[in-house]
């Protein structure tokens, strides 16, 4: 998504939503469906890899106001691209020109792959996630959408499926390798919950957001277009990580089962950039468990050390970090009454996050404002987040 005030409130989204779809279209809509973007706290980079993350969603969404066509169409229309595209059904393919619509032809090229029922549509999609911004615009964008053809259709499936549909939409049609996480956390996440969740066996555990406490977000101001093809690069070097180190350790399937002592007795068989993948992962993946356990006994300082902890993992050991981001997490590291700030999602720009007594958010956003700018020459995009439960769907 094109940045859309991030003032912006979900109220008020909902409403121009269906006020946008009245103009383009003609019509009332018949539902309008809301998915959540998220911040992972911590558990960066491990979800391909079979581990564990602690993402919570936020009050910024993806909004598609959807009404039923005569015909075989699919119309899509971006408020925040100003932008209509129009196709068949039975056509559906990803194109370069219009790339925002190629997640809503995908949810719908891969609901009718599966099987189901699809009638023509009519969808308003807008928001207030920035795209490139680190907050899951591209998943909050395919569960708005697989949620409104779904209920649009009379579709019943069950939400592990369509999250992993989703997923499978943003792996196979648009091309990027992403893990589960934010699809995950955009269909599951409840109100002022962190979810835990293990990426493999995919059960989840709800672990509650402490009171008292203020995640901010600071969006640097760097998108890379490297984006896509750098992720795609650790992927593949982590699936050649497990396969060399399976070689000699036959249990291994995934990163998420090498030890630490398992990687000491094996990294030689390793070039010293797989090395530094693994070590990233595998300290990444123990980081987690830690971090859950620190939250459930409210020893924030504790899970505030080990977000410094994954960050620097992530700058030195699985390069993903860039100057901006280490700025920011530089500057809130110094400030007074933060617990702990790191890089959020995928990195090479976008966000990072902060963790801050709330009688001291204030002072961090001052100083983030005052200071960022003169050692990056760039202007910080900074705002709190409330932590909101998943996706919802309303009949008009
Ligand atoms: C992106 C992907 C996620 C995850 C993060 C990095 O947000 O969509 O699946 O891999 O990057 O943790």
């Amino acid at each position: 998504m094109a940045l859309l005030s991030v003032d912006v409130s979900r109220k008020n989204l909902l409403e121009e939503s269906v006020i946008n779809f009245q103009e383009v279209f003609g019509a009332q809509p018949t539902l309008v469906a809301s998915a959540p973007g998220r911040v992972n706290l911590i558990g960066e980079h491990t979800d391909y890899n079979e581990g564990f993350v602690l993402p919570v969603a936020v009050d910024r969404s993806v909004i598609t106001a959807a009404g039923p066509r005569d015909d075989e169409q699919l119309a899509i229309h971006s408020k925040n691209f100003n932008s209509l595209v129009q196709v068949p059904l039975n056509n559906l393919c990803a194109t370069t020109e219009d790339r925002w619509s190629n997640y809503a032809k995908g949810v719908a090229s891969f609901l009718l792959r599966k099987g189901h029922h699809l009638r023509g549509a009519n969808l308003c999609i807008a928001g207030n996630i920035a795209e490139g911004i680190g907050m899951g615009s591209s998943g909050a964008m395919e569960v708005a959408v697989a949620y409104s053809l779904c209920a649009l259709n009379g579709i019943r499936t069950d939400e592990l499926e369509l999250i992993k549909l989703c997923q499978q939409v943003e792996n196979e049609f648009v091309g990027i390798n992403c893990g589960i996480m934010d699809q995950f956390a955009s269909v599951s996440a409840r109100k002022d919950y962190a979810l835990f969740l293990d990426c493999r066996s995919l059960s989840l555990e709800y672990v509650p957001f402490p009171s008292g406490v203020t995640l901010l977000v600071c969006f640097t101001g760097v998108k890379r277009e490297l984006t896509s093809s750098e992720y795609n690069l650790r992927r593949k070097e982590c699936l050649l990580a497990t396969k060399l180190l399976a070689d000699a350790i036959p249990s291994v399937r995934a990163l998420r089962d090498v030890s630490l002592e398992q990687f000491e007795n094996y990294r030689h068989l390793l070039n010293p950039t797989l090395q530094k993948r693994c070590k990233h992962v595998i300290s990444e993946n123990l980081r987690v468990t830690q971090a859950v356990e620190a939250l459930k006994r409210g020893e924030l300082l504790e899970f505030g050390s080990l977000m410094y902890q994954s960050h620097l993992s992530l700058k030195a050991d699985y390069e993903v970090s860039c100057a901006e981001l280490d700025t920011v997490v530089d500057i809130c590291a110094e400030a007074k009454g933060v617990y702990g700030a790191r890089m959020t999602g995928a990195g090479f720009g976008g966000s990072a996050i902060c963790l801050v007594k709330d009688e001291y958010v204030n002072d961090v956003i001052t100083r983030l404002k005052t200071e960022y700018p003169k050692m990056t020459g760039r202007e910080p995009l900074i705002f709190t987040c409330t932590i909101e439960g998943g996706v919802d769907v309303r009949r008009l």
